[in-house]
């Protein structure tokens, strides 16, 4: 199977090569306009944080037929990547139970046959370009949109070690306003990424400091709608307070990010190395459990009657997944990894479901 992204080179390899693609660029069907955040889009099936490593993969996967294009998390400094591996394949395509933390995942040295039932890990450590250099990319991503596409730019902060708290909030609240100034059509915080090992991992379970970054994210982004990615919940009680801590100052949720679990080689040593030991899982091994956070986030919005909406992301890689989403009340559906083997998974759901 061909792969747009190349696991087995850099991320810098990536960034400057890729996306790798053969063709024929698939075509795209023309389906109805509809309403994403206040904006118009022509579909609501897009790329979630990740995949879309600056505007030539914007590019392409725009022209593919994805209509909300988020460019992978910035800092406002830069950061390596981790060295490599950075995406493995991994030895399931049953779901993995956030509840067994003790559960580890096999890697894979051959890549699954079938892209559908691929689950992988990923460990980058969020890298970034600098502001210069992210800056002006993003103004080139915005350029190459179509008509009723949308982009979006993730950002998270890089608080020195031992630094108040506050030092975060207000980072956050500056990258905000930079997206917003280098040409995003919708801002995003990245409060969940579960492969750095640090406590900003983990910032969603935190109802307070979310709410806090979200009013500062508010202020940066000026009247552009602001999103917050956040992680697995195990806890539906938590969900609620983050949703109530959030409401009135971010406009939604992207949820959820990978499942964090421990990825080792036959012989139990760490795939990713020391200090890596855990990292997202992604793919047809989350599907389930993601599910079941965006039914809950959804109805608690109902109950509550919050002003937020719920884009969803997680192991979708048919239509019947996508399905699952929409029939739940997701506003949208985002394809962090199948986009990766299969450029035409836009353009096939836009045809079979123009109402997407
Ligand atoms: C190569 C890659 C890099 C990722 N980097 C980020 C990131 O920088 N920020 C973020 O919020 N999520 C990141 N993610 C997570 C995705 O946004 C998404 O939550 C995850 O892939 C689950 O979706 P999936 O099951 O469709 O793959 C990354 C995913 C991939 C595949």
């Amino acid at each position: 199977m061909a792969a747009t992204y190349q696991i087995n080179r850099s991320f810098d390899w990536n960034y400057e090569n890729g996306p790798v693609f053969g063709g024929p660029m698939p075509e795209v069907p023309e389906t109805p306009t509809k309403d994403f955040f206040g904006l118009a889009v022509n579909s609501r099936l897009g790329i979630p944080a990740g995949l879309l490593l600056n505007a030539s993969w914007i590019d392409f996967y725009a022209r593919a037929g994805f209509d909300i294009l988020t460019y992978k998390t910035v800092r406002s400094a830069f950061r390596p990547c981790y060295d490599l591996p950075n995406w493995v394949f991994v030895d399931r395509d049953d779901q993995v139970d956030p509840q067994r933390l003790d559960e580890a995942q096999h890697r894979l040295t051959a890549t699954p046959p079938d892209y559908t039932k691929i689950t992988s890990s990923v460990s980058f450590g969020m890298p970034s370009k600098a502001p210069t250099d992210w800056m002006p990319d993003v103004e080139r991503a915005r350029k190459a949109l179509g008509a009723g596409q949308v982009l979006i730019v993730s950002v998270v902060a890089s608080p020195a070690p031992g630094s108040p708290v506050s030092e975060m909030i207000s980072d956050f609240g500056a990258l905000a306003a930079m997206a917003r100034e280098a040409g995003a059509q919708i801002v995003e915080a990245n409060l969940s990424c579960p492969n750095v090992c640090t406590a900003e991992g983990d910032i969603f379970l935190d109802a307070e400091l979310s709410g806090a970054i979200a009013t500062a994210m508010r202020k940066g982004a000026g009247d552009l709608p602001v999103l917050l990615k956040l992680g697995h919940f195990s806890n539906n009680e938590t969900i609620l307070q983050v949703l109530r801590a959030i409401n009135g100052q971010a406009s939604g949720v992207v949820m959820v990010n990978g499942i964090s679990r421990r990825v080792i080689e036959a012989d139990g040593a760490s795939v990713f190395g020391k200090g890596r030991e855990v990292s997202g899982i992604l793919g047809r091994g989350i599907h389930q459990f993601s599910l079941d956070n965006v039914k809950t986030a959804v109805e608690a919005i109902a109950t509550e009657k919050l002003d937020l909406g719920v884009v969803a992301v997680g192991g979708v890689s048919t239509a019947e997944d996508a399905a699952h989403y929409f029939n739940a009340g997701a506003r949208a559906v985002m394809l962090g990894s199948a986009p990766m083997f299969d450029p035409s998974l836009a353009a096939r759901f836009k045809r079979a479901h123009p109402e997407w």
